[in-house]
Formats: C-alpha cells, structure tokens, sequence
C-alpha cells in the first residue's frame, strides 16, 4: 500500500500513542485559534487529546473508542451556507460532548435548539452567574468571570435542556441536555482569562467522562521506546542534533530506545553561542554516551556568508551548505536508513498532515534547518504527537540537564540572524561575548525561566563615546528579551532597571568593540522577535 492509499483519519487513529489508547478524547477542530490550547489543557490534566476533522463519521469516531468528545470553536455562522458541522448521528456514540463556543451552537443544533445572531455580540471578559453546581461547575463559586467572543448564541431551548449558567447578554451561557450526555459553553474555558476553565474542563473528563488523567511522559516513553525498537529493527538511525530541547530529546529518546545503533550529527557552522558545542558534546558524549559526530564546518559556512548582508540570501546560503554538510556526514555512516526529526505535534496540525480540516494555517514556518527527501531516508518523528511542554517534561523523564530542557529556541541559521550586516568571524565573536553577559546576568537574576528568549544583537552601525579621556567610535549592541506563549506574538519582557544597568555596564567595559548598549521595547507583531 503506498502512502497515497491511507485514508488520513486511519493514518491519524493509527498514530494515537499506545499509552494513551482507550482514555482519550479528540477534539473536533471548526477552526477555532484556540484548539490547540484545548488539547494542551486536556492533556495537562492527564488525558490524552487530539485532534479530529469536522468530517469525521461516527464509525471512524467509534473506532477511535473516546471516553468523550470536545467540539471546539471557530468562525462560522452554524446557520451559514456550508458551514462545518458533524456527523449528525453524534450523539449515538453515547459518551458525554462539550461543545465550545460554537462547538456549543452545532451540538445544541443537532439537539433541536436555536441559534441567532445575538442581539449584543460579546467579546472579552463576562461576568458568570452559575444556578446549577451539580457536574460541569461541581466545586465552582456561584460567580466567575469567563472569556467570550461570539456574534452568535443559542437563543430557543427546549425543555430538554438545563440552562446552567448566564451572563447579562447571554442566557444560556452553558446548558446540559437533560436526555444526551451534551454539555455547551458560550465561553472559553481554555484560556487564562477564563480563571476557573480548567476546573470546568476537569469536571467534563473526570465527572462526566470517567477518565483517569493516566497519560503520563514516562508511559508514553516505555511504549514509544518499544515501538521505535519495533520500527528501526538492526537498522541505524541518524539524528541531527542541534542543541534545542526538540532534537535533543529525541537523541535521548532514540538513546534510550535503541542505544548504539544510534548516530547523531552535530554540525558546527561557527554560528553557536559560546560554550554552546561543549554543552552538547559534554551532554550527549559524556552523559549519554552516543556516537556523537561533530563536523567542523565553520570555515565552510563562514566563507559562503562572505559579503552577503542581505537576510534572506544569509538564510538561503546556510540552508544550502547544511544540507551539503549533513549529506556528506551521513554517508559516512553505514548502514544508516532512518533519520529522526523533532517534529512536534503542532507542526504535524500546521503543516495540513493532522487529520484536521479547519486549522486555519498562521504560522509561517522557518525551516532552514530541514533536510530534503533526496538524502533517501526514511522518517522517524518520535514526538510529532507532543506539545511543547509535554517535550519538555520528556526531557526530564529522560535525564536530560536543565540546561537543555528549558532551553530558550535558537533559530537554525544561528547567530548569523543576529549579526545585522556583514557575518566574519571577529563580529561573531564580538556578539558571542556580548551575548554570553546578557545570558549571565539573566541566569543570575533568576530571569532565564521567567522570559522566553534573550539575547544579544550586533547592529551594524558604530556610534559615538567617550572612555577616560578619549572618545571612541564604537559598534551598538542591543539586548531582546521577549516573553511568549507560542513565538506568534510576543512581548518584551520588564526587565528591572538594575539588571540592564548591570548588563550595559558589562558589555561596555568588558566588550571591547562596542561602547553602546540599547533595550528593546517592540513587541510582535509588528516587530519580529529576531532583527535580521
Ligand atoms: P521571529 O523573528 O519570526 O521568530 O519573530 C520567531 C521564533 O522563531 C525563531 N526563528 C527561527 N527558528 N530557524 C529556526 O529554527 C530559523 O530560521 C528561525 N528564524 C527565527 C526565533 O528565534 C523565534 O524564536
């Protein structure tokens, strides 16, 4: 059978974890922005959730044997010409549904309700008076607040609904049906603004759906670990490794699953941060003990970046050499058929490969550090069913050092993103130090955990001082500190005063080349979080 021939949704239920099978849930996606962060919050409550389209049938819902269903938002109109829905024989499947938003209009549609343009659309906070506390709102104040953002409600209920709960514009807020195991919020339980959302989510999988909460990292690592042994046979398998949390959990993981048959590459462009080589070499060499192969190919990639300044051809010219350096380096290894890649969950959905229709598709992908089909290996992508902070955990589980597991994202052309203009090798080790100080002072002040990403940029401009007696002309550095919850938006981060006064005065007397120090304060958009 090629690959052609597997229907997605099969190719989806087959990738469901083994140690998840039987106590989970999938979400159906309409498209909302916030499915994802509905399938981070069951998961982080211990019940493993994914993703499904609005076409799923019932049979195939059936097969994947849920202990309940989650509709989730989206854009639409439930009464709009073409607007997804779902299998109406839903509710024959018999496990309790909650539908969001307009998860909730399409569910109570299907049960007979009304739905309407509402007569004050809601956006933001709502205040929510709660009358019934018996299941979905078991152990919740009388009166919350909850995050809205709808144009249209359930207007007409029969009496067979139970309206739960109801703001000063929405009356039917959340309902039960008396009959079918459906519960609908208006709200959105999944965001922090909504403070007792993951009580109410809690409640739908422990009260109402009976699940356990036993999807833990270390049974997903025994159970993946037997099937990548399973899948990879005598062969050898390839990693390459960067240094992020991503691919240095799946070295760890492949370490653990198959040990010797192992290879990781680690390239070496000259474009790392300080001490950034001897942190994997100590970490995967000395901890874990694997083949680890590093190529030296500093010279290389430096002499391709010679006087080019423009981003975009920095970008092109990395991603060409990497995939020239890798190739050359696995073809050295014998007998090596699979290459691992740290894919996760949220680009397997981004990229249209989750069996998930309505995703709308926002991120744009950076992906230099991909490697083309022609190098003619096959694929193994141990976490493409994880979310980030499920990685990070892995990590742990794993025995991975701190140090790696919480590990700020570095992008793959490395410092040459960073070093605005011309790339050398004296402004890179003029960034380097720079940079190690604002990564110092971070660490120390207890800051690293708090933001997301901090570093250094090399501007390519040279700005006038004065030292002792002298004046000076000198190159600008300036300090990024952004804190995110998905790289799509971002804010810079406050960092105290103090801290940048300690920071500036470092840079400045112990960098020599720079006499200037500037703070960041744009946020993203519409600044990026990189300069380029
Ligand atoms: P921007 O600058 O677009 O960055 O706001 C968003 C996030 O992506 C990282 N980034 C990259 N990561 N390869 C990567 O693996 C790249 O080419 C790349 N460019 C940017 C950036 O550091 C930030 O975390």
């Amino acid at each position: 059978m090629t690959q052609a021939d597997v229907n997605p949704i099969d190719a989806a239920l087959a990738d469901i974890p083994a140690a998840a099978r039987g106590q989970v849930v999938p979400i159906v996606d309409f498209g909302s922005q916030y499915v994802q962060l509905i399938a981070r919050r069951v998961r982080e409550a211990g019940v493993y959730a994914f993703l499904v389209g609005p076409d799923i049938s019932l049979e195939q819902l059936q097969a994947i044997n849920p202990k309940g269903v989650i509709l989730s938002g989206g854009p639409s109109s439930v009464y709009e010409h073409g607007a997804p829905t779902i299998d109406e024989r839903l509710f024959e499947l018999g496990v309790p549904v909650l539908g969001i938003c307009y998860g909730m209009q399409i569910g109570a549609k299907l049960l007979g309700a009304d739905v309407s343009h509402a007569q004050a659309r809601e956006y933001g906070r709502a205040h929510l008076r709660i009358n019934d506390r018996a299941d979905l709102f078991k152990g919740l104040p009388s009166q919350t607040s909850v995050w809205m953002s709808h144009g249209d409600q359930v207007t007409g209920l029969s009496d067979d609904f139970e309206p739960l709960a109801q703001t000063d514009t929405c009356p039917f807020a959340a309902v039960r049906h008396k009959r079918h195991p459906f519960f609908g919020v208006q709200f959105h339980p999944e965001v922090t603004h909504t403070p007792h959302g993951r009580d109410l989510l809690s409640n739908f999988l422990f009260t109402a759906c009976g699940c356990t909460g036993t999807w833990r990292m270390a049974d997903f690592l025994d159970a993946e670990a037997a099937r990548l042994r399973d899948t990879v046979g005598g062969s050898r398998v390839i990693c390459g490794l960067s240094g992020g949390v991503d691919s240095s959990v799946v070295a760890a993981m492949l370490a653990r699953a198959i040990g010797q048959q192992l290879t990781c590459i680690f390239v070496d462009n000259g474009l790392l941060r300080k001490a950034e080589r001897d942190l994997v070499e100590q970490t995967f060499r000395g901890h874990f003990d694997i083949d680890l192969r590093v190529i030296d190919a500093e010279a290389d990639f430096l002499n391709d970046l010679a006087g080019v300044t423009d981003p975009q051809e920095k970008r092109r010219r990395i991603g060409h050499r990497f995939i020239q350096v890798f190739k050359h380096a696995s073809a050295d290894i014998p007998d090596a058929r699979f290459l691992a890649q740290g894919t996760l969950y949220p680009d397997v959905i981004e990229s249209g490969q989750g069996y998930s229709g309505a995703a709308a598709n926002i991120k744009l992908h950076h992906n230099v550090g991909g490697l083309p089909e022609e190098l003619g290996f096959e694929l193994i992508e141990p976490l493409r069913n994880l979310f980030k902070d499920e990685v990070r955990k892995l990590g742990e589980v794993l025995g991975l050092p701190e140090s790696i597991v919480w590990r700020h994202p570095f992008p793959g052309p490395g410092l040459a993103v960073r070093v605005l203009g011309e790339v050398n090798r004296a402004q890179l080790d003029l960034l380097r130090d720079c940079d190690e100080i604002v990564l110092e002072e971070i660490v120390a002040e207890n800051l690293y955990r708090k933001t997301s990403q901090v570093f250094a940029v090399l501007l390519p401009v040279k700005a006038v001082g004065v030292m002792g007696d002298g004046r000076t002309h000198e190159q600008v550095v300036a300090v990024r500190a952004v804190e995110t919850q998905d790289f799509m938006t971002a804010d810079w981060a406050r960092i105290p005063y103090d801290v940048l006064a300690k920071i500036s005065n470092r840079i400045i007397n112990e960098v020599r080349g720079v006499n200037r120090v500037v703070y960041d304060i744009s946020s993203k958009p519409p600044a990026t979080i990189e300069w380029e």
